[in-house]
């Protein structure tokens, strides 16, 4: 057994995306596809940390989703950690930890950092998608400044460093040795189950379900089961049952684990049902997304971010009230109404989490949310499934409310943002880019123009200046924002492996309680329109609607 340099050749478009590398399984199955992004990952990490300081020596956080190559995946990387001076790799048995369970040990073991197997929502399988995604000691996200830094190296590397040890025993508990390296593997919930303990009332939640409150989370058959599981129905006393589809299979079983009211059909269903549960939640893949469901009742994402924030004092974590809270740009401005009466500090970011980053840990923040169904907080740096299902469990069991009428009081007292995003998907990628560049082309002539009842003010491709390090991240989205603060917002997905994806997103305030009960999609066909007239949408792309429309 030893440590061999063999040579390799670099591929191309090894470059990661919003979050992480993400391509075909059939991409991550070529021969030394995975084996190159790795080792370039830590000679990156090796030449200096993002604190000057080296990985050699050091430990390492590794785990997955579970879905197809995940379990390859893992003995792969474990040859090349330890051929390369990692001292200690902690690996979730069978190789599995969500998101933001690899962030949360990262934190409580004090890692250097860690390695997410993951393409999140996307479709696993074997011809579905593989990801893999480097978290920096913080549990989050790694920053531009490194992934450009692989990425640059992915193009001229010449020589892999792996170890040729047998396969270890990824599902037993304890200490293997590869070479000088250690592999520790662990329980995947313990860790994030102690984060959990503290944050929440858990004797509250107990008894929540000894008086026999009913909840459905459909973990999508995904990664999310397991910790569902433990902690809903092992540590709270919820019906076994409580949670369904919770065994990661390595093709989702088929489902789409990407929680939205098309994908999360089932659930949505028993939610209408006349003996719905009293509350309902899905989470996505990895376990970092949920969707909320009432009795016959969607939440936005957009609109729980607002309500977790107007509430959070009644949750043990949060009781001394918040710092600031922080949106991605195309998020609704739901939670800058409730931020602005409570005083609080609200940030506005570019989409993808690594954004929230330097804010949570510069304590300008503590919470943070998305409209693609992410909601988190600074107990991690990643966003957070069952977190958020765990909070809007205390906040009914605080309240003694229904989802939906706090919601509905939610509107009474701030207004409420009508919200959906179109998503296009599927378009030839000159198609999409051509689109984004003549909307960029044609956006100084837009501001004064009347569109029906509604003037444009602003026009812009969204531009963020990181108020705790200074960097600046352009081209962030097109944004059209009118009068009355409604606004169409044009961006394309970065998380996509397949042709490109138009995210159209549209919003508007309505302040008048009598007007809050619309259907979202009619609510918002005028702003619709007006993205169509100004992107010319259906003609360019030959669809005549979105593929989804959420
Ligand atoms: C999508 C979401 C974004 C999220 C990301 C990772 O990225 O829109 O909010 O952070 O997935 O979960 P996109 O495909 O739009 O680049
Ligand atoms: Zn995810």
């Amino acid at each position: 057994m030893a440590i061999q340099t063999i040579p390799t050749q670099p591929f191309a478009g090894q470059r990661p995306g919003t979050s992480g590398l993400r391509k075909k399984v059939t991409a991550f199955t070529q021969s030394h596809y995975l084996e190159n992004f790795v080792q370039t990952l830590l000679d990156v990490l090796n030449a200096s940390g993002p604190d000057g300081q080296a990985l050699t020596g050091q430990t390492l956080v590794l785990g997955g989703d579970g879905r197809f190559y995940n379990r390859t995946a893992v003995q792969t990387i474990l040859k090349l950690a330890a051929a390369n001076g990692v001292a200690r790799v902690l690996l979730g048995r069978g190789g599995i930890l969500s998101t933001p369970a690899v962030s949360a040990v990262i934190r409580r073991r004090q890692a250097f950092g860690g390695i997410v197997l993951s393409a999140s929502h996307n479709p696993g399988g074997p011809d579905g998608d593989f990801g893999i995604k480097y978290n920096a000691g913080n549990g989050g996200p790694a920053n531009e400044a490194l992934t450009e830094a692989v990425y640059a190296r992915t193009q001229v590397l010449r020589e892999l460093r792996i170890s040729d040890v047998p396969d270890v025993d990824i599902d037993r508990l304890g200490l293997q040795q590869i070479e000088q390296m250690q592999v520790d593997v662990i329980d995947p919930v313990a860790d994030y189950a102690a984060v959990m303990r503290v944050l929440f009332d858990f004797d509250l939640l107990r008894t929540m379900f000894k008086r026999g409150f009913r909840v459905r989370v459909d973990a999508m058959n995904a990664v999310g089961g397991p910790y569902a599981r433990a902690i809903l129905e092992g540590e709270l006393g919820a019906p076994a049952g409580t949670v369904v589809n919770a065994e990661p299979l390595e093709d989702f079983g088929g489902l789409h684990p990407d929680p939205n009211p098309v994908n999360a059909e089932d659930l949505i269903a028993h939610m209408q049902r006349p003996d719905a549960p009293d509350f309902g939640a899905a989470m996505d893949g990895d376990a970092d997304r949920n969707m909320v469901v009432g009795r016959n009742f969607v939440v936005t994402p957009s609109d729980s971010l607002a309500l977790m924030t107007a509430h959070a004092r009644l949750i043990p974590g949060y009781k001394d009230g918040l710092l600031g809270v922080a949106r991605s740009m195309p998020t609704s401005a739901a939670v800058d109404r409730v931020a602005k009466v409570m005083g609080l500090p609200c940030f506005e970011t570019p989409t993808g989490w690594k954004f929230f980053g330097n804010l949570l840990d510069a304590g300008r923040v503590s919470l943070c949310g998305e409209e693609s169904y992410g909601t988190g907080s600074s107990h991690v740096r990643e966003k957070d499934g069952l977190w958020a299902i765990l909070f809007w469990l205390s906040l009914q069991g605080a309240t003694g409310r229904s989802v939906e009428s706090l919601v509905r009081e939610h509107w009474r007292i701030y207004g409420r943002n009508y919200y959906t995003r179109h998503d296009y998907e599927g378009i030839a990628v000159d198609v999409a880019q051509a689109l984004m560049q003549d909307l960029r082309a044609a956006l100084p002539a837009l501001p004064g123009r009347q569109f029906g009842t509604r003037r444009l003010v602003l026009a812009d491709d969204f531009a963020y200046t990181d108020p705790v390090d200074g960097s600046v991240s352009g081209q962030q989205g097109i944004r059209l924002i009118f009068d009355d603060g409604a606004r169409v917002i044009f961006r394309l997905s970065g998380t996509g492996t397949e042709g490109a994806t138009l995210r159209l997103y549209l919003e508007r305030y309505e302040a008048d309680s009598a007007k809050q009960d619309q259907p979202v999609q009619p609510a918002l066909a005028e702003l619709a329109a007006v993205a169509e007239q100004v992107a010319g949408i259906s003609g360019r792309t030959g669809m005549a609607g979105p593929t989804v429309a959420t």
